[in-house]
């Protein structure tokens, strides 16, 4: 988004996006003259069961499985919810074992602690400095009694890319070694749009998806369950979406994230190299202009899209505060947590220095930004970083 005087430099995209205009056309003709329910009989009914029908396809073709495999859901944090809880409610008693990540998104750290309070365990496997998984202590985590396995593709404060294949790849073959049987889940909800969500090359039973990450509308995600797997479903009642998830379909919002989805996919590879270049911009600049600066998150393995800073002596909130004031949206890590002053979970697992991790800032770009939108942030970051560390804390 350019950053003319009266627009906002919009610099958070990870936290939501707004509808692509192609998007909300597609959606709006579903709140009027097409409202009718899509389990109802009369033609009305056909023309939103047509609607998600299309949408429906739409997503399994760019995750490349069967139309019968997605289920719509809530939103990213109810298909993350969906295949935590719905899988662990299959077993006859709360009792197993899961082996998640230390830097899941809260939507999947939240549910699974719920599941330990009822008896089930979980091992929440570290990471390192750059917010990496290694597949082989991932895989090491595993028990004859696990069940599951969760591991999220890119991560939401610092844009880590994790090798999801070899994980689920060396994490099923550890379980079947012990005679186990066990689902790989992968929280996909920043890859949309960024890398290829192809199921059978990921290797995965259960991939969330959000839409209001892709241009899409807000309350409405997407949960691929590969065929054979069963979930007790969280909301039961009508038997909408084939038993998995009860509740007369929000038919708009769901015409609106098939779209949304397959645009995303469609531009993907077309925006790598600029995205790249706009990273680049940024991460040489926070570096030569701001001393002390530090980068945290993988050079190598990671999503241009989003990149997390620390600056030493200063926190996060005000250095928001401060860009908010010169007309520019960032954020300090997670939308969710950045109410809390505690340190990013995140950072805490990569070893980042808890004086540091409190003054963390997330850059998190799109579609609408430019060159000049990189300048300015540069700029205006410089200035209120400086200006923040003349100005004594609370202890001097
Ligand atoms: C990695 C990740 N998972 C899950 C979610 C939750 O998605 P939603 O906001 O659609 O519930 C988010 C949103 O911040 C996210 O970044």
């Amino acid at each position: 988004m350019t950053s003319s005087d009266d627009r906002i430099n919009y610099l958070d995209y990870a936290a939501t996006t707004p509808v692509r205009s192609e998007v909300l056309e597609l959606m709006l003709p579903y709140f009027t003259e097409k409202f009718g329910n899509p389990s109802s009989l009369y033609s009305l009914a056909g023309e939103a069961r047509y609607g998600l029908d299309e949408a429906r396809e739409k997503v399994a073709a760019v995750l490349g499985a069967r139309s019968s495999e997605i289920v719509f859901t809530g939103g990213g944090s109810e298909s993350n919810n969906l295949a935590i809880k719905g899988s662990a409610m299959m077993k006859s008693s709360a009792a197993g074992h899961i082996t998640t990540t230390a830097i899941e998104h809260h939507a999947v750290i939240h549910p699974v602690e719920q599941l330990e309070k009822l008896g089930y365990e979980a091992t929440y496997v570290g990471v390192d400095s750059a917010g990496r998984i290694d597949p082989d202590e991932f895989a090491a985590a595993i028990r004859p009694d696990t069940f599951l396995a969760s591991v999220m593709l890119v991560n939401n404060e610092v844009g880590t890319i994790q090798d999801v294949a070899t994980i689920a790849r060396r994490t099923r073959e550890k379980s079947r070694q012990q005679g186990g049987e066990i689902l790989i889940h992968t929280d996909a909800v920043q890859g949309a749009g960024k890398l290829s969500l192809n199921v059978d090359e990921l290797g995965v039973d259960l991939l969330s998806l959000s839409g209001h990450k892709i241009y899409g509308p807000k309350g409405t995600g997407i949960l691929y369950v590969r065929r054979g797997v069963e979930l007790e479903p969280l909301i039961a009642g009508g038997g909408q979406e084939r038993q998995r998830r009860s509740g007369t379909e929000n038919v708009a919002n769901i015409v609106g994230i098939g779209e949304a989805l397959a645009l995303a996919e469609a531009e993907r590879l077309s925006s790598i190299e600029r995205m790249r270049d706009l990273s680049d911009r940024l991460i040489a600049g926070v570096a030569e202009r701001i001393r002390g600066s530090s980068f945290n998150g993988s050079h190598t393995h990671r999503v241009p899209e989003i990149s997390n800073f620390s600056f030493p002596g200063v926190e996060g909130e005000p250095i928001l505060l401060g860009l908010d004031f010169q007309g520019i949206a960032a954020s300090s890590g997670s939308a969710c947590s950045s109410a809390s002053l505690e340190p990013s979970h995140v950072l805490m697992a990569m070893g980042v220095d808890p004086g540091l991790a409190v003054g963390s800032v997330r850059i998190s770009m799109g579609r609408d930004t430019t060159e000049t939108d990189i300048e300015d942030v540069l700029q205006a970051l410089t200035d209120v970083v400086q200006q923040l560390e003349t100005f004594p804390t609370a202890e001097d």
